[in-house]
């Protein structure tokens, strides 16, 4: 079974990258097969300029989809930004939230961890779920749900130093491998 982790953040050296790295780090202790990807560089146009097609996807595009695509689990690593979610993310799912890109959404439990320099990260977390569970509903999507389980990374700042390895303190530590105990169970 495949978990990707995907890091939401489109800026160079995030913290959801150092995140979603841990993640992994703690998936791959358990066995898992758990591929990463970020959101540094990619981009999607805006549907005012029409919808596009599976067969548009260029770049990252296209490796996010079939990444996606080819996972049985995704967790999305998303940063909050002034109490919302980075546009390049948003702008994704207006895109993907189309019958021509139903890989995207079936057969899959999706989970969401929300990261905050200080005392935020619900909102990402909360609205991704409101979402998610609208395309499989919306859709009919078959196979998919949205797991109960959730991470919320607050001054995760202080939890990575400059190289991005971990150096934060026991508790957030517990917090995030009970997440992962529960996502991988
Ligand atoms: C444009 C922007 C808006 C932000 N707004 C919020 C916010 O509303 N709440 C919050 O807790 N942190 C906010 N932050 C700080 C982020 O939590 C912080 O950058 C954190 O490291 C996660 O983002 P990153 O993964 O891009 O590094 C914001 C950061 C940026 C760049």
């Amino acid at each position: 079974m495949q978990t990707a982790i995907i890091s939401v953040s489109p800026r160079k050296g995030s913290a959801s990258l150092n995140v979603a790295k841990y993640i992994q780090s703690l998936a791959q202790a358990k066995g898992g097969d758990a591929p990463l990807f970020s959101f540094e560089g990619i981009s999607f146009p805006s549907v005012a300029d029409g919808y596009i097609q599976p067969a548009d996807l260029q770049g990252k595009q296209k490796e996010l989809y079939d990444l996606v695509v080819a996972s049985q689990r995704v967790v999305w690593v998303i940063p909050e930004y002034n109490r919302m979610m980075p546009s390049e993310y948003v702008a994704m799912i207006h895109q993907f939230l189309t019958k021509s890109f139903m890989p995207f959404w079936e057969n899959k439990v999706f989970g969401f961890v929300g990261v905050s320099s200080g005392v935020g990260g619900r909102e990402p977390i909360y609205t991704s779920d409101k979402v998610f569970n609208y395309a499989i509903n919306s859709m009919s999507v078959a196979g998919s749900h949205v797991s109960p389980f959730h991470f919320q990374s607050t001054f995760t700042g202080d939890q990575f130093d400059a190289s991005g390895s971990f150096i934060g303190n026991e508790k957030y530590a517990a917090s995030i491998q009970k997440f992962v105990d529960s996502f991988w169970s």
